[in-house]
């Protein structure tokens, strides 16, 4: 049996911080209300010469690095976002070159922020049936690029970051399961004014730009309700019980979501790798962020059993159960 194991991790922040207070110099909110609604205190974001394209170079290269890998020997790239550098060509096409790596395969998908998962599924499907060996898999964001700075509903939530693993064929598990679903009923909730074939009268709202729009409340609901129903659908496909978990990595989009997420699971905070403190939401760059920073920091060890889950615009939701 071929399984897919993560061989290396990495990831990239942009250096400049932008705290709770300094949101409260430019709109009506508080770090008060930020704090004790989502839990963000700070998050990163990038300067006009940085892209999604920088982020995920450099989260790219130190998950080489770390796996030990030459770009040469990657045989397919994906990389989850939904703040790609152009239209097209996909950030992964542009990239490929800059990483070194081959004519393999390259491609971004787009499932919001469960984008990172998405692409961890496809990575996983190629290995198991022979077709990669080894796989370059990123998520990354710069939803900065996309925030209406003046709404304070959304532009305290989102941020900038990437996270990325090489996965690599082995005999011993690895990825156990990964599961992906959406439904488009609910795409009005959490959705973007703007695209390529509709929207452009809608630029002038937002000084030209394209703007996340979020109906936040509902949104919560429905991710606290979708979550739990695929970890229950993740362990039961694997037989395992919630007490077989080490560790739980969600997606970080609202610290009382995670709380709700780990109260399901039976799990303790100290068991639960939480980022959302100082990183915001970047999407689909939260897991693998939250992932690397709890491998390279040693709290994540190998033999531990991980649950990586995410739930983003579309509606998209999707998981992965790894023995790491
Ligand atoms: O990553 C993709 C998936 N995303 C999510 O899962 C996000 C899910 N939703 C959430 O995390 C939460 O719904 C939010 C953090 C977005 C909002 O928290 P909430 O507790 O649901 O607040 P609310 O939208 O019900 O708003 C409560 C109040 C409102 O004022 P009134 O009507 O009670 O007077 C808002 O106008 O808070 C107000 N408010 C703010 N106040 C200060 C909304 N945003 C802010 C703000 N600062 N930034």
């Amino acid at each position: 049996m071929v399984y897919s194991r993560i061989t290396g991790t990495g990831s990239q922040l942009p250096a400049k911080t932008v705290t709770n207070h300094d949101l409260e110099k430019i709109m009506d909110t508080s770090d008060q209300w930020i704090q004790e609604r989502t839990g963000i205190c700070e998050r990163r974001i990038v300067e006009d010469d940085e892209t999604t394209g920088t982020l995920a170079e450099q989260a790219c290269r130190k998950a080489m690095e770390a796996a030990q890998v030459d770009p040469s020997e990657i045989d397919l790239f994906i990389i989850g976002t939904t703040t790609p550098d152009l239209i097209f060509p996909s950030t992964a096409c542009l990239l490929q070159k800059k990483l070194g790596l081959p004519d393999c395969g390259a491609m971004d998908v787009n499932a919001a922020c469960s984008g990172f998962l998405y692409a961890l599924n496809i990575a996983d499907k190629y290995i198991r049936c022979g077709d990669a060996k080894k796989v370059l898999v990123c998520g990354a964001e710069t939803l900065s690029k996309i925030t209406n700075w003046n709404k304070r509903e959304t532009a305290v939530l989102f941020a900038d970051g990437a996270g990325a693993v090489v996965l690599e064929a082995s005999e011993d598990p690895g990825i156990l399961s990964s599961h992906i679903h959406a439904n488009g009923d609910y795409a009005d909730l959490l959705t973007t004014n703007v695209g390529v074939s509709r929207g452009w009268d809608a630029m002038e709202e937002n000084d030209g730009k394209p703007e996340i729009m979020m109906r936040g409340n509902e949104v919560f609901k429905v991710a606290v309700r979708t979550l739990g129903r695929i970890v229950e659908e993740t362990l039961g496909a694997n037989n395992l019980k919630k007490s077989d978990l080490t560790w739980l990595i969600p997606h970080q989009a609202n610290l009382r979501i995670i709380s709700a997420m780990a109260k399901m699971l039976d799990m303790n905070m100290d068991h639960v790798v939480v980022t959302i403190d100082r990183h915001g939401n970047t999407s689909a760059g939260s897991v693998p962020l939250a992932l690397d920073e709890a491998v390279r920091d040693g709290r994540i060890q190998r033999g531990d059993l991980l649950m990586l889950e995410a739930f983003g615009g579309g509606f998209t939701w999707g998981s992965a159960l790894i023995r790491y």
